[in-house]
């Protein structure tokens, strides 16, 4: 499979999360998140899955930075878990907390691996939840609080923070149609859910830049939306479908307005709220030194029509568009297609869109679900991996290329995990993890990633000035 060709100083990293591999569910004072209630609450999650154990990471990951290593990435991004440093979300640090997370950053040093952290990757401290959770606005302050307590402790070791990953998820799955944590399937709370993720990523990167943090964004998962036809009605739909996933986030972020063709969809539903206040916009629009995308296929969506006929029954998730296939694509075992030049097609239409208001990028997170096994020769012969790496990281390459900064690419994942409402049924891993006895093996798409590290010229620029404009 052929390597791209990537720029010196391109970052090349690998990417995971706490809940899908730390495991210690109850040790050193973590307290329980939503994702605790949310695995063991009935029927939520594949076969009663919980992240209880996941992949050990809290004990084992010196094993896990001495894969790291081998890889050879320039970078480690994971997330840390909010219940660890404030059980309950709010109030005094858990040392033993921020402990574990200060020697795991000290590991990664000590073997030349850069941190890039995330502070939210959906475990919010339960106790928050109880107190009405991202419907309110209070976790947005409580948000703030502890990217200060992390970036205090942390920010002088880790040059790259991320404050949320995919809030489209951890709003609209969580809150709106219930498939994730905390499982509320409320509809149009949703969208107040939404703006208070924008308000406490504004919020917490203030607080992080107050603690003088090197460079600090977002990770959202953006859609590169097809429509099914030609038709006028289907060209409509991909405009819903691309508000409500990609312009809810970008245009508050980006250009501190909120998307115009929301009229269309959710305005009479936004009028009826008042979770948007005065000044929202502009703390939520404080420049970025980067921008996170998370890609793993594109939606080709189709008109259909709203689920609730009474547009007053209607809920902030009854957009009127369907999914469909995408014609000739090979699926992936969550069942998504593998059409790898539509990251490069995203990339550009958001070059084009937002011009020099596009951050740089660094795609954080990209990879597949595959059936995997270790065979008798002991090795996981993942080549449908390898072709999906090899297919996104070229259209990368592409969009480099043709102007776009995209500064790196973070490979997801390091090890099978906890996948979310799939439990440990779908393996996105490079590396295998064998959950009875926490053996690590790596795949051949390992071996593969770390060719095409070894073939990138060694980096000694990748921490760049993060305000080269500015
Ligand atoms: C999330 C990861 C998840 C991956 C694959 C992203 O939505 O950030 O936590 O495992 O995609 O579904």
């Amino acid at each position: 499979m052929s390597l791209p060709s990537l720029p010196p100083g391109f970052v090349l990293g690998a990417a995971t999360a706490a809940y899908q591999i730390e495991g210690a569910a109850d040790e050193d004072g973590r307290g329980p998140s939503i994702w605790d209630t949310f695995t063991r609450t009935p029927g939520r999650v594949y076969r009663g899955d919980t992240g209880d154990v996941a992949c050990d990471h809290y004990h084992r990951f010196p094993e896990d930075i001495a894969l790291l290593r081998e890889l050879g990435v320039h970078s480690y991004r994971f997330s840390i878990a909010w219940p660890r440093i404030q059980p309950t979300g709010a109030g005094p640090v858990n040392p033993k907390g921020l402990d574990f997370y200060g020697r795991l950053v000290d590991t990664l040093l000590e073997n030349g691996i850069e941190p890039a952290v995330t502070l939210y990757h959906w475990d919010l401290p339960q106790a928050l939840e109880d107190r009405g959770g991202w419907r309110v606005r209070e976790t947005a302050e409580r948000f703030a609080e502890y990217a200060a307590h992390a970036g205090a402790a942390l920010g002088d070791r880790v040059p790259r923070w991320i404050t949320l990953n995919e809030p489209w998820c951890s709003a609209f799955l969580g809150y709106g149609d219930g498939h994730h944590a905390p499982g509320a399937a409320e509809g149009t709370p949703a969208l107040a859910a939404a703006h208070h993720h924008l308000l406490g990523h504004g919020l917490a990167l203030a607080a992080l830049r107050a603690e003088g943090v090197r460079e600090a964004g977002i990770t959202l998962n953006l859609d590169h939306v097809i429509p099914a036809t030609g038709s006028a009605e289907d060209a409509a739909a991909a405009v819903r479908a691309e508000t409500q996933r990609n312009l809810v986030w970008t245009e508050p972020l980006l250009r501190a307005r909120y998307p115009e063709t929301e009229d269309e969809t959710w305005a009479e539903l936004i009028r009826h709220q008042t979770f948007r206040r005065e000044g929202d916009l502009a703390v939520i629009s404080a420049p970025m030194d980067f921008l996170g995308i998370n890609y793993y296929a594109p939606a080709v969506v189709r008109a259909a029509p709203y689920r609730e006929p009474d547009p007053a029954h209607r809920t902030a998730m009854d957009n009127a568009f369907a999914g469909e296939a995408l014609p000739g694509a090979r699926l992936t075992e969550m069942g998504w297609p593998v059409a790898p030049d539509t990251l490069e097609h995203l990339l550009l239409s958001l070059r084009r869109r937002y011009g020099a208001d596009l951050p740089p990028v660094f795609i954080t997170e990209n990879g597949s679900a595959e059936a995997d096994t270790v065979s008798a020769d002991g090795v996981v012969h993942d080549t449908d991996r390898i072709a999906y790496l090899a297919g996104h990281t070229q259209a990368v390459a592409r969009a480099v290329e043709a102007g776009v900064d995209v500064r790196g690419y973070y490979v997801w994942s390091l090890l099978d995990n906890f996948e979310w409402a799939y439990g440990y049924s779908k393996r996105f891993g490079i590396v295998h993890v064998d959950y009875a006895t926490q053996r690590r093996t790596p795949k051949s798409s390992f071996h593969w990633y770390k060719r095409l590290i070894a073939a990138q010229q060694a980096a000694p620029d990748r921490v760049r000035d993060p305000h080269p404009e500015r």
